[in-house]
């Protein structure tokens, strides 16, 4: 009876909710802060190549700290990686770093594609711009600018796999991508922000820089983790530059849709969950799991500068902080077995590239940061997330992603899926786990965009 009743309370409530919504939020002008050090003077608009070149002396110095590392608490028995990264696996990590990794080979390979630097608003940014190269000579395949965004604790190695497959004809497909793949302010070699305030609406307002620095007016939009809200977002501030945002992590976390999934753990059918089930639900699971999973959102979101230096104190650490996350981010199944299950999806050479990148540009703490911007009360009161996304969308949705939202409940932020996959397999790093489905699902929703503007214009 108290169940019945309480379910009723519940089900009115999100009714009201859902038709009675909040009044109309208007799009709010960010203003084009300058986040570097230099305040004065006109900043320079110049397009500088760059390669990654990190000095001997760096490399010395790193080869020496894992030279001398200490002795670590052995695991707890039959534990596997549940109470964290198992320091018995971690030691084979970092025997390979020490004996086996070349950076030189790993370095050159990082330097296969352009990249350059170029300064928005007082901030060197940092990206990979690759035109596609040996177009067959067909009229009709066109070149589309697509922005790739990564996320935290990733960089752009997690494209490096994608790269050659977005720019190069894809079959029955009559386009290819330009790609556009930055490094997030205060990640790998772009500079972070010298004062408080770079949450992901301020790099939204920086990329829509970028993208018109480099001459595009509009333009596709991709991205995981925070480059998928950071792209929501360029989508919900700037959506006359978008023509279209493809997501691998679509989400709407407002209290209604809270409140509708709860819902939905009872009566799944009313958020359109007929097959499927166990994608989203029950919200019990989710929720400890996510419990279970987002102790360091807490703590990067409340003390950066804390944890961002003991990692950052060695290699050791700050390889065992971010592959722990490679691990259960591609399968919490992975906390089950004794190496992580992390040479599953990735060569241990792929994400030792990603780990150097955080340790020679020394920018764990820029990076966490980002965590504290995204949720204090000043930002919240923007109220960014509660924007409507109204330009076309496509959500991937992988399987072992950390929390997959029904398609109904996506509808209440983005306004025009017009696509919503539910991937056959891959995690939360889905560009460097499965690149070729990922490739793929672009491809099909940039089709059906660009199909959608073609019957408009006709
Ligand atoms: C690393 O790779 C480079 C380039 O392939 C090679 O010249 C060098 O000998 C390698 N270093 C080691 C220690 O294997």
């Amino acid at each position: 009876m108290l169940k019945t009743t309480a379910m009723i309370a519940l089900l009115s409530s999100g009714l009201i909710i859902l038709f009675f919504p909040s009044k109309e939020l208007k799009v709010p002008t960010l203003p084009e802060t300058n986040w570097g050090s230099k305040k004065s003077g006109k900043e320079s608009t110049e397009i500088r190549p760059f390669k990654i070149d990190v000095p001997t002396k760096v490399l010395d110095d790193l080869k020496y700290r894992l030279a001398h590392r200490r002795t670590y608490a052995a695991p707890l028995e039959g534990v596997a990686w549940t109470y964290g990264i198992s320091t018995k696996y971690l030691n084979t990590v970092l025997d390979y770093w020490r004996d086996n990794y070349n950076w030189s080979e790993r370095q050159a390979l990082l330097n296969k594609y352009p990249q350059f630097i170029t300064n928005i608003q007082g901030l060197d940014i940092h990206f990979y711009h690759i035109k596609p190269t040996n177009l067959p000579k067909d009229k009709n395949l066109k070149v589309l600018p697509l922005l790739l965004l990564h996320g935290w604790p990733g960089s752009v190695v997690e494209f490096q796999k994608i790269i050659p497959m977005l720019t190069k004809p894809w079959p029955n497909q009559n386009f290819v991508f330009e790609i556009i793949a930055p490094s997030l302010p205060g990640y790998g070699f772009s500079k972070g922000a010298v004062r408080p305030g770079m949450a992901t609406a301020q790099m939204a307002v920086i990329f829509k820089n970028l993208m018109h620095r480099l001459g595009f007016e509009k333009f596709y939009i991709q991205g995981g983790d925070w480059g998928a809200l950071i792209t929501a977002n360029m989508a919900a501030l700037f959506p006359e530059k978008v023509i279209g945002l493809h997501s691998n992590m679509c989400s709407t976390l407002t209290g209604s849709t809270f409140l509708w999934s709860f819902i939905g753990t009872y009566f799944p059918s009313l958020v359109g969950v007929n097959e499927h089930y166990s994608r989203y639900f029950p919200l019990s699971r989710v929720f400890f799991n996510l419990i279970e999973e987002s102790g360091y959102f807490h703590i990067q979101a409340t003390k950066p500068d804390t944890i961002g230096t003991a990692v950052s104190a060695s290699p050791d650490a700050l390889a065992a902080y971010i592959l722990e996350k490679f691990s259960t981010w591609t399968s919490t199944a992975n906390k089950e077995r004794d190496d992580g299950g992390l040479t599953e999806k990735f060569t241990l050479d792929e994400l030792l590239d990603n780990v150097m990148i955080y340790w020679v540009s020394n920018s764990i703490t820029t990076s966490v940061r980002l965590y504290a911007e995204n949720f204090n009360s000043a930002y919240r009161a923007l109220k960014i997330e509660e924007l409507p996304i109204n330009v076309p969308t496509g959500c991937a949705v992988f399987p072992n992603e950390l929390l997959s939202q029904p398609e109904s409940l996506l509808k209440s932020r983005y306004t025009k899926i017009i696509q919503y996959s539910l991937m056959s397999r891959g995690g939360h790093f889905a560009a460097f786990e499965e690149p070729k489905l990922l490739a793929d699902d672009i491809f099909n929703f940039v089709k059906k965009t660009e199909e959608l503007s073609a019957a408009k214009a006709a």
